[in-house]
């Protein structure tokens, strides 16, 4: 094993409908990265489907293994450790990434690094600068809108989180009753930048905690549609996408700005999907100069799933003693803490 100095991690992602492996050094280098998507494939069926989503992983998998290694010029041997997603995530989907990882493990003798999915968004930060601690994370993503406290490296404490839908869950659900394509949150953020905000929405949860909730934001849309619907009117979309994203873009804010008071924090990172929408990004800004608190969202490329987050989360990881062996399972459902 060489100095941790110079450490070149193999990270290998398949939670969902991305399959992609990627090498990074050092947790902040990123050498080369492949990703195979299958949005092509999954939205004839509106939404990710999960037998679909882990045949794909079982073709591409090697493929996109060895573009990787060809890309970054280099062989297994040169490779320090292998990071792979173990959850959560789609269980088939999960599990190919795994086998894959643990099958390299066994046959090159290397180091087998579990990540969590979530300490792989936030750590695609680290791929952008350092961090600084104490510092807080705002997750957002399909699955996930939590607050997350970090005094170290590898230090999560869990502040507050959605008490039922995750944002991303929300946007899409109505982005579908809107009418768009699937994966419809990134088409209903691009309709809510053309028009005003005419619609009344609640804000949810308007308390003093750091929790979330969208279900009742998410009913409210759906019931408004279906009122406009019924009395022949015409819904004015790009309207109703500006009203809901106003809406709930306010309640991720108001929460994220009473921990940063609260906890004293001068470091903000944002993690995962939603991280790429548009009002967020320009709000989190907006928050970062009001504040004057330094704020890392990850470029776009690492907003969406991708093992370069996780090769950088498992570099951190390993230095935090993260090991797992070949009885390593994948879990479907897992907290990060
Ligand atoms: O992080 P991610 O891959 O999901 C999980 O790991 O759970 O994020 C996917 C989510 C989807 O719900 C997608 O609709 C949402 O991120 N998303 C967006 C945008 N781009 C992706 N939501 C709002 N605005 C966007 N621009
Ligand atoms: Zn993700």
């Amino acid at each position: 094993m060489k100095e941790t100095k110079e450490m070149y991690i193999l990270g290998i992602e398949s939670s969902c409908d991305e399959t992609s492996a990627s090498i990074v050094k050092n947790g902040t280098e990123e050498i080369a990265t492949v990703i195979s998507s299958q949005i092509d494939i999954h939205k004839n069926y509106g939404g990710v489907v999960p037998e679909i989503a882990s045949r794909h992983h079982v073709k591409n998998i090697t493929i996109v293994l060895e573009e990787c290694l060809q890309r970054a010029n280099m062989t297994m041997d040169q490779i320090d450790a292998i990071a792979i997603t173990y959850g959560p995530g789609l269980i088939g989907s999960l599990l190919i990434g795994l086998e894959a990882a643990k099958t390299l493990s066994f046959i090159y003798n290397k180091p087998l690094i579990p990540v969590h999915h979530i300490a792989g968004h936030i750590y695609a930060n680290s791929l952008v600068r350092p961090f600084q601690f104490p510092l807080l994370a705002l997750v957002v993503s399909g699955g996930h809108t939590e607050i997350i406290e970090m005094t170290n490296h590898y230090k999560f404490n869990k502040l507050g989180g959605t008490l039922d839908d995750a944002i991303g869950e929300c946007y899409d659900k109505v982005a579908r009753v809107i009418g768009l394509e699937y994966p419809g949150g990134k088409k209903l953020d691009k309709l809510a930048q053309l028009e005003k905000c005419t619609y009344q929405l609640p804000i949810p949860l308007h308390d003093d905690s750091y929790n979330f909730s969208f279900s009742g934001l998410k009913s409210a849309v759906i019931n408004l549609a279906h009122n406009e619907e019924q009395r022949g009117r015409e819904l004015n979309k790009e309207d109703l996408a500006a009203s809901f994203e106003k809406v709930a873009i306010e309640s991720v804010i108001n929460k994220v700005k009473k921990a940063v008071i609260d906890k004293k924090i001068k470091y903000l990172i944002v993690a995962g999907g939603v991280a790429a929408n548009q009002r967020l990004r320009k709000e989190i800004e907006k928050l970062g100069s009001e504040m004057n608190i330094e704020i890392s969202i990850p470029p776009m490329k690492y907003c969406t799933d991708n093992a370069t987050m996780i090769a950088a989360a498992g570099y951190y990881a390993y230095l935090d003693g993260r090991r797992a062996d070949l009885s390593l399972n994948s879990k479907s459902q897992d907290k990060l803490v």
